[in-house]
């Protein structure tokens, strides 16, 4: 898969997808990950990106022509824009594994107080990571592009690694433990030591129903 992001700090999601699954998904050419900064996409000497919002307030806002190039020269014919924004669509994991088919994906970053709301209609979809207010998209952009990256086939090396696994049955997983069987006064399940392994798959089963049936009340 190819994944472009159009942001003022590339840094700030080039630097954290460079670690651990993702940053080998991009060394194996499982997901190639590119950058466009609006601010190569400018004319005067200042390279300026920002301005004052028309009707006063305060901060800026990012002007929509730099943005506009920017996008244009990313754009393929089969790309799928995602303009992050904490007015979006609040992303899950039913999302994540519609976003895994795509053949390329281009996230906008806002950052300051967001862009010009111009460019809104040039996405094919608005994008929320949750209801907070983060300083710009970028590092919701790492949390998408993170949730999509794993589910790409060959990315994760053990194949039922995304099929049990939490919110892929619309269940969280059971909790996991591992060595010392005792690790300061607290044991391990006995039912995971015991070798049988009907008997864990079903405990398994009813400790992740008690644990959505709880985290569902928690957030109700
Ligand atoms: N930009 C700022 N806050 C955001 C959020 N919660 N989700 C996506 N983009 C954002």
């Amino acid at each position: 898969m190819r994944v472009d992001a159009i942001t003022l700090f590339p840094g700030m999601i080039d630097s954290p997808l460079s670690e651990s699954i993702v940053g080998r998904a991009r060394e194996e050419g499982f997901l190639e990950l590119g950058f466009f900064n609006p601010r190569d996409f400018t004319d005067d000497r200042h390279r300026t990106v920002d301005d004052k919002p028309y009707g006063g307030g305060t901060g800026m806002v990012m002007m929509a022509e730099p943005v506009y190039r920017a996008l244009k020269k990313a754009r393929k014919r089969n790309s799928f824009v995602i303009l992050l924004t904490p007015k979006g669509r609040r992303f899950d994991q039913a999302l994540a594994l519609e976003l895994a088919k795509k053949k390329h994906l281009i996230f906008i970053c806002g950052h300051y107080e967001g862009i010009d709301e111009r460019v809104t209609p040039l996405a094919d979809m608005e994008l929320s990571i949750g209801d907070y207010v983060l300083t710009g998209g970028e590092p919701a952009a790492v949390a998408v592009i993170d949730a999509v990256a794993r589910l790409i086939p060959g990315v994760l090396k053990k194949e039922d690694a995304t099929v049990n696994e939490t919110f892929a049955g619309g269940l969280l997983e059971a909790p996991h433990y591992t060595r010392p069987v005792v690790w300061r006064g607290n044991k391990v399940p006995e039912t995971l030591l015991s070798g049988n392994h009907k008997l864990i798959a079903e405990w398994r089963s009813s400790r992740a129903q008690e644990l959505t049936a709880a985290t569902i009340r928690r957030q109700l």
